[in-house]
């Protein structure tokens, strides 16, 4: 299983370290370039590789933390995207009320990104978790933070529960995106909670 990230913000360049910490090989790629991550790469070692978005999106497994309205473009990248599992860390509520409007219709945006990666399994996780506390990793004995996990394809949502697992995380799969995906959608009560699996 191979893995890229594409969009190097807050929310990327954290996801980028808990690979790096957990020693998971992962791409990375921003629209300026790989020659722009230096100092990122420098910083996280071998596991993290700066690409091109044209090579992020050949990886089997594709976490996207762009902008939201960037999402499009992303899904642009490729005319078909069977195979790979996308994993949509996007939130849309920071959007103007117009924005939102032209970009969703008043559809969950989960539902209208899927559209926009046509073939892929799309997995909706990560994005619940503010981006201060998607840094700050738990010691073991205190617990691991939870990361809710939601997509219409059992099987993709399995493999990206397992993957939040190995990145650290306590996974929680809510089921479909209009049932549990509708639930961590921002806005929705369990978004933005700051909550923690205890060890058993
Ligand atoms: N802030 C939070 O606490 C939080 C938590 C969870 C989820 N989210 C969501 O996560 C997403 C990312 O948040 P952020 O604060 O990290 O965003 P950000 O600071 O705006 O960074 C966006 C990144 O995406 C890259 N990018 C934009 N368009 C691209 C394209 N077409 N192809 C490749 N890369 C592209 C940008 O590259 P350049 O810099 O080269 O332009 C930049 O690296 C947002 O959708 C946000 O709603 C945020």
């Amino acid at each position: 299983m191979t893995y890229a990230i594409i969009g190097a913000g807050p929310v990327g360049a954290t996801l980028a370290r808990c690979f790096a910490a957990k020693d998971i090989p992962v791409l990375i790629a921003n629209s300026r370039g790989p020659e722009s991550l230096g100092e990122l790469t420098a910083e996280l070692g071998a596991s993290v590789r700066a690409v091109t978005v044209e090579e992020a999106v050949e990886a089997d497994t594709i976490l996207v933390t762009v902008g939201a309205v960037a999402f499009k473009d992303v899904g642009a990248m490729r005319p078909n995207w069977s195979g790979k599992i996308v994993v949509d860390v996007t939130n849309g509520f920071m959007l103007s009320p117009e924005v939102q409007q032209a970009e969703y219709q008043g559809r969950l945006t989960s539902e209208v990104n899927a559209d926009r990666v046509p073939g892929a399994k799309l997995v909706k996780a990560f994005n619940q978790l503010p981006v201060k506390i998607l840094a700050s990793p738990l010691p073991d004995d205190v617990g691991r933070r939870v990361v809710f996990v939601s997509s219409d394809h059992e099987d993709a949502s399995a493999t990206v529960a397992a993957l939040a697992e190995s990145l650290g995380f306590a996974a929680i799969e809510v089921g479909k995106i209009a049932d549990g995906g509708r639930l961590i959608q921002a806005r929705a009560p369990l978004v933005f909670q700051n909550l923690i699996k205890y060890p058993m």
